[in-house]
Parts: C-alpha cells; sequence; structure tokens
C-alpha cells in the first residue's frame, strides 16, 4: 500500500488526544477505540466487540477463521500518557508531523504507532494462514483495571498459541530485541497532615510542624542518597541475575557513557553502586517521585506553613517481588517513619506483578527468523524496566507472550517530542508479516505454550 496512505491513516489515529488517566479525555478515548474497531473491520475481522466499557472500552477482534491454523492473539493499546509539560514540544502532540523521516506525536511509539504497524502487516499479507485474536485496550497507561476484570470474568480470551505485544523497543538501533522480564508497578500517594489549617510562618514558624518538611523527610528515610530503599522487606524475593545473563549483557551495544550523555542528558547517574546500569534498570526495584502537592506554588510570594503535603509515588518490582506484599511495606514504612505529631497515610492508585517470560518455545525461533530476514539481525533477549500490567495474566492460559517492538530507545515515550522512525515502522510492517506467514506456515500448535491450540470459540 502507498505509503503516504499509510502515513495518513496513522496520523488519523494519533490526532485523537486518547490519555485514558484524565477524565475530560473520556470522548477522546472512546473516539480511539472506534479507530481500532473500524481498522479491525477493515482486515476482515468479524464480531468486533467493546467488552468491560464501564470506562475506556477493550476491543475484542477476531479474524476469519483458518481451520487447522494457529491461533495468535495481540494485545495493545491505544491509550496515551498526558503530553505535559506542552512548552517542550517542538510542534504540538497531538498534530502529529513528519520531520527528518520521523513522524513526531504522542503515542508515535507508545502504542499507537506499533497497534497500527501490527494491524497493517495482515492487511499486507496475502491471507496468513492465522486465526487472529485482538485485544486492543485503552486503561494500559493507568493499571488496565477493566482489562483485568474482563481476564477474570472471562479467561477463555486469551487462549491462544502465542500472543505478540509490540509496546517496546530494539536494544538499540540495528538490534531487534524480545523482552524476558518485565518489571511490576506499584503506584501511591503519600499525604502528611501537621495541623488544622495552613498557619502563618511568623506566628507559627519554629514551634509548630510543617507538612512538606516532614514529607520531605520522610521521603529521605524510604529511600536514601546511596540509591537504596529502606523499606522494610523490600529487596526480601530479590534475586541477582545468572553470571551468565549478566556476562550477556556485557556483550550488548549498550554503553553506560552513552547511555548518560545521549539518553539521559545530565551529569551523573545515580543508584546502586556495586549494580551495572543494565542491572539497575531492569534487574532491580526502584523507589521514584513522580510529584509532590500542597502549600503554596503560586506566583510571587506568601508566607505560610502548609497544613497538607501529597507525593505521587511509584515503585517497580522486578520478578519474585509481588505486588500486595509491597503495598503492606509501603503502608507499614510510613507508619514507622513518620514522627507521633504527623498524620501520615497512604492511598495506592494501581499496580501490577512482574512478568516473567520464557523464551524456548517455536514461536519465538519464527520472530526471530523473521528479524533476521527483514533486517539482517535476529533478536536478542533483553530485560524491560518498564511494565505492562496486563501481561501475566495474557500468559495464564500458558500460551507464550512475546514481547518486542520496532520502537527505538530514544523514542521518547512519556516525554515531550515522542516520534516514531519511519524506518522502523517500514521494516516493522514487513517483519510482522513474515512472522504471520511464518506461523501459518507451522501449522495448528505452532506457539506451543502448553495451554494452546485455542482456536476461536
Ligand atoms: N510501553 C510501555 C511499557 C514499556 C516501556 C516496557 C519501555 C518496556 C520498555 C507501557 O505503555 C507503559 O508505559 N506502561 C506503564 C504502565 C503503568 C502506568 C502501569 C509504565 O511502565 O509506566
Ligand atoms: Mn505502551
Ligand atoms: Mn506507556
Amino acid at each position: 500500500m502507498d505509503r503516504n496512505q499509510l502515513l495518513h491513516d496513522l496520523s488519523e489515529f494519533l490526532r485523537i488526544p486518547s490519555i485514558s488517566t484524565l477524565p475530560a479525555h473520556n470522548q477522546d478515548c472512546r473516539a480511539a477505540a472506534e479507530w481500532v474497531a473500524a481498522a479491525l473491520r477493515r482486515i476482515g475481522c468479524r464480531g468486533v466487540e467493546f467488552l468491560g466499557s464501564e470506562t475506556h472500552p477493550v476491543v475484542w477482534g477476531k479474524g476469519p477463521d483458518v481451520p487447522g491454523a494457529p491461533t495468535l492473539l495481540i494485545y495493545g493499546h491505544y491509550d496515551v500518557q498526558p503530553p505535559d509539560p506542552l512548552a517542550e514540544w517542538t510542534t504540538p502532540p497531538f498534530e502529529p508531523t513528519q520531520r527528518d523521516d520521523r513522524i513526531y506525536a504522542r503515542g508515535a511509539a507508545d502504542d499507537k504507532g506499533q497497534v497500527f504497524c501490527l494491524l497493517q502487516a495482515i492487511a499486507a499479507s496475502p491471507r496468513p494462514a492465522v486465526n487472529f485474536r485482538f485485544l486492543i485496550e485503552g486503561e494500559e497507561e493507568y493499571g488496565s483495571k477493566v482489562l483485568f476484570d474482563l481476564l477474570k470474568r472471562e479467561p477463555q480470551r486469551v487462549r491462544a498459541d502465542a500472543v505478540l505485544v509490540a509496546d517496546m523497543s530494539y536494544v538499540a538501533p540495528g538490534w531487534p530485541a524480545v523482552y524476558t522480564t518485565l518489571r511490576g508497578l506499584c503506584y501511591a500517594e503519600i499525604t502528611v497532615r501537621t495541623s488544622k489549617t495552613d498557619l502563618h510562618s511568623g506566628e507559627y514558624g519554629g514551634a509548630a510542624p510543617n507538612a512538606h518538611e516532614e514529607l520531605g523527610r520522610l521521603l529521605g528515610r524510604l529511600k536514601g542518597a546511596d540509591g537504596k530503599v529502606n523499606i522494610p522487606g523490600f529487596y526480601g524475593p530479590v534475586q541477582r541475575p545468572s553470571k551468565a545473563e549478566l556476562a550477556a549483557w556485557k556483550k550488548l551495544p549498550f554503553n553506560e557513557k552513552d547511555f548518560l550523555n545521549k539518553r539521559v542528558q545530565g551529569k551523573g547517574l545515580v543508584g546502586l553502586k556495586k549494580a551495572s546500569v543494565l542491572e539497575r534498570l531492569w534487574a532491580l526495584p526502584t523507589f521514584e517521585i513522580h510529584g509532590i502537592l500542597g502549600g503554596f506554588t503560586g506566583d510571587g510570594a506568601k508566607t505560610v506553613i502548609p497544613a497538607e503535603a501529597t507525593a505521587k509515588v511509584s515503585m517497580r518490582l522486578v520478578p519474585n517481588q509481588k505486588l500486595a506484599p509491597v503495598e503492606r511495606q509501603l503502608a507499614a514504612a510510613v507508619r514507622r517513619f513518620a514522627p507521633k505529631y504527623v498524620t501520615a497515610s497512604v492511598r495506592f492508585l494501581h499496580g501490577a506483578d512482574p512478568a516473567q517470560i520464557k523464551i524456548d518455545t517455536p514461536a519465538f525461533k519464527l520472530l526471530d527468523q523473521a528479524f533476521k530476514e527483514v533486517t539482517g539481525r535476529g533478536t536478542v533477549p533483553v530485560r524491560a524496566g518498564g511494565s505492562i500490567p496486563v501481561v501475566p495474566a495474557l500468559a495464564s492460559a500458558g500460551a507464550p507472550v512475546i514481547l518486542t517492538g520496532i520502537g527505538l530507545p530514544d523514542d521518547r515515550l512519556h516525554a515531550p517530542n515522542e516520534k516514531l522512525e519511519l524506518k522502523q515502522l517500514w521494516d516493522g510492517i514487513d517483519v510482522f508479516r513474515r512472522f504471520y506467514e511464518l506461523l501459518g506456515g507451522a501449522g495448528a500448535g505452532a506457539g506451543a505454550g502448553g495451554g494452546g491450540r485455542g482456536n476461536g470459540r
């Protein structure tokens, strides 16, 4: 198909500001779901449905039945993160723009561009012998509650020979990847209250407690300057990667200096000194502060002692850690570290268990072959620092979950000037088209995950 036409279609999708976490954009999320539904119908799906539509609907679709062929479930998300700070975008986040063979827009790489790529690869295939199933959700960036509930009610939706998720990137330009772990997440608000109302900082300052000061000290106790998280029990289940895995990481095209200078673009890295940077990013849990609310932040100056302060924080979890115990550990640590004269509370917003994927099943070999044929290099196994909450649920019926992607590490996910390189998109369409062909050629059971053979219902 004509590339200009494809970019036009993708731009239509990218133009919809489907920001799942902001209620003002509920209609836009709906519009993005409609766009996905129409795209699924265009590639031959019948029975396209909106499921669990109390909030942002999950779009379900079924390609034409091909008796005896393997079933491939494709997962993706049509929602995006908020685009702020807006002033830092060269062109507006929801006005997709092409510059230097890239397309710039919120969602270009995460995940609309990749969903588009997976679907376009089907359109570009001459009748692949694959039973396609689709779960394209609209709440991934907000914890995937709708899809979790849906899969609890209807676990048969994930019965397949393989599940394909393209929501990640190559590990470096020219180096396609498959991911063996995803970190989990525990997102919370910590609130500290020190008095009934705000107080004059002259009349009371020096004797009355200050909520921001107390919150600052509390946060400082939860994580030290050495990068260690001091929540009791937190590191208990964490295991170091094997020697073999650590050795393999040394051979990856990853350089700590380049990571600092070209990607972080800061003056120094932080974190546990005894661990390599990749180990910190992929195999260790984290504690991050996302924002602090409360007190006076308007123009000019106001002399006030704030009575309340709230921090939005999250912890990334690694294999063997579990969300529920970590929630309990954080709540207990906050109780323990807050002084008696402070009321401290924790509210949990969303979370996810980490995921671990075995990549020794046949479907991975076929993807490896497809990448090798199209890009000249097969997939390297790596780990991911990010999270996709439903991946453990997608794996629950035993199908192998293939975590891969066509983005590049510098696509600026969740940040200003997110982009997707057009070469990555065109290659990606060829890669997945070839993958579908190979999978179809391998016949039913090709995923060989164990619970497979989900030939629809
Ligand atoms: N596509 C990302 C996850 C990702 C990014 C995995 C980079 C590996 C490398 C996904 O859209 C995402 O951002 N997930 C959120 C989930 C959270 C809000 C529950 C995340 O990781 O912050
Ligand atoms: Mn994503
Ligand atoms: Mn994301």
